[in-house]
């Protein structure tokens, strides 16, 4: 197996606190050791040894990639009008995944395949080397797994979503609708994906409905995740601490014991502020969940409603300007954070043993992902 020496790496972001007693694990005038697909050895330049192949960088920062662990890229069409509207003054419901899901029903499987290659190159453009893909606007037993036969294409993070919202067939028999997730569509569904997840939310699913297909998901070997208190307070934040869950995303409206129960448990809350962003809410409180211990990461959320953004520098920023994060959390919560709420050990730190997975910045300093918003300072991706 070949070796590459990276030099010239002015600011080395290695998320291992090893090398300083933070969690970035900062290494200035760094070198880095690639065998095949794994990193061997990080560390400074002038303790480096040689290797068959040397790439000076050039006085970059260089960063682990990022890991978006929350996406909705499986789906056809888009919304530009209903964005349009309510930067108008409409406010965002949800009631638009159903205009996604006619959409998507409607598109023939290479348009969906061609339309998901096309996000993850955005992404991988932007630093990510690891993305969560989710179905949900399918919502049938045959677009659903046919959306998650999609993005198995792309990544290994599938997560079903069946339990997006009910489906206007359904309108009249909510409880069915629930049946058949957690039946038929999870039989389905469970041979291409990891993940469950359920919309939990006031006009989607109750705690009940989410339950028991969490459970019913548990009972097929898929691990659960939750969309909870995205549009206002309620009960799936607790669910997902109740249930040990990796992950609960959102998390825009939170009260005191919902902060309490993610504090004193290991689940990740995921905060999306693309959608804050989109739909122009009120941010989740990014500071005060860290400040009371909480594990926070940082994601996308790219979906064609409430946040088609596949930027995770644009997610960084908003974090420090927005939710009151420092650069060094947020960007912890975009890559170690991430690789968290996906249960992966193997990507978001870059020490020996772990992928060969980083992103080259055009700057001196990761500082200058918040600092520079809007400008494209990845200047390559190794993955
Ligand atoms: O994560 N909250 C539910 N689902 C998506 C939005 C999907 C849509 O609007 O199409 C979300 O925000
Ligand atoms: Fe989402």
């Amino acid at each position: 197996m070949s070796s590459l020496l990276l030099t010239g790496i002015a600011e080395l972001v290695t998320n291992d606190p090893v090398h300083d007693g933070t969690p970035l694990g900062l290494v200035h005038d760094a070198a880095v050791v690639l065998e095949g697909r794994t990193v061997a050895w990080v560390g400074r330049r002038v303790d480096a040894s040689s290797a068959d192949e040397v790439r000076d960088l050039g006085g970059r920062a260089v960063i682990p990639g990022f890991v978006d662990s929350h996406s909705h890229l499986v789906f056809a069409g888009d919304r530009a009008a209903e964005f349009s509207a309510r930067m108008a003054g409409e406010s965002y419901t949800g009631g638009g995944i159903r205009t996604t899901v006619a959409a998507t029903r409607a598109a023939p499987d290479e348009l969906l395949v061609a339309n998901v290659a096309r996000h993850v190159a955005e992404m991988r453009r932007q630093g990510t080397t690891t993305v969560e893909i989710k179905s949900g606007y399918g919502l049938t037993v045959a677009d659903e797994a046919r959306s998650l036969a999609v993005a198995r294409q792309f990544t290994e993070e599938v997560t079903f979503l069946g339990a997006h919202v009910v489906p206007d067939e359904y309108a009249d028999d909510p409880a069915g609708y629930v049946e058949l997730v957690a039946g038929p569509m999870l039989d389905a569904a469970a041979p291409h994906a990891r993940w469950i997840d359920v919309f939990c939310e006031r006009g989607a699913f109750d705690a009940d409905q989410a339950r028991t297909i969490l459970e019913a998901g548990r009972a097929h070997g898929l691990h659960g995740r939750l969309h909870a208190n995205q549009l206002g307070e309620g009960p799936g934040v607790q669910l997902a601490c109740e249930l040990g869950l990796r992950a609960v995303d959102h998390c825009t409206f939170l009260d005191d014991e919902d902060v309490a129960a993610l504090a004193g448990t290991g689940t990740v809350a995921t905060l999306l502020p693309g959608v804050e962003f989109s739909t122009r809410s009120p941010y989740p409180d990014g500071r005060g969940l860290l400040d009371a211990g909480v594990t926070v990461a940082l994601a996308t959320d790219c979906n064609p409603g409430s946040s088609y953004t596949s930027s995770m520098p644009l997610c960084v920023a908003l974090a420090v300007r927005e939710m009151r994060m420092t650069p060094a959390e947020a960007l912890w919560s975009a890559t170690a954070g991430g690789a968290l709420a996906l249960g992966r050990d193997d990507v978001g730190v870059l020490a020996p043993g772990r992928r060969a997975h980083l992103a080259v910045l055009e700057a001196p300093s990761y500082l200058h992902l918040a600092y520079r918003p809007g400008v494209p300072l990845v200047a390559d991706v190794l993955a």
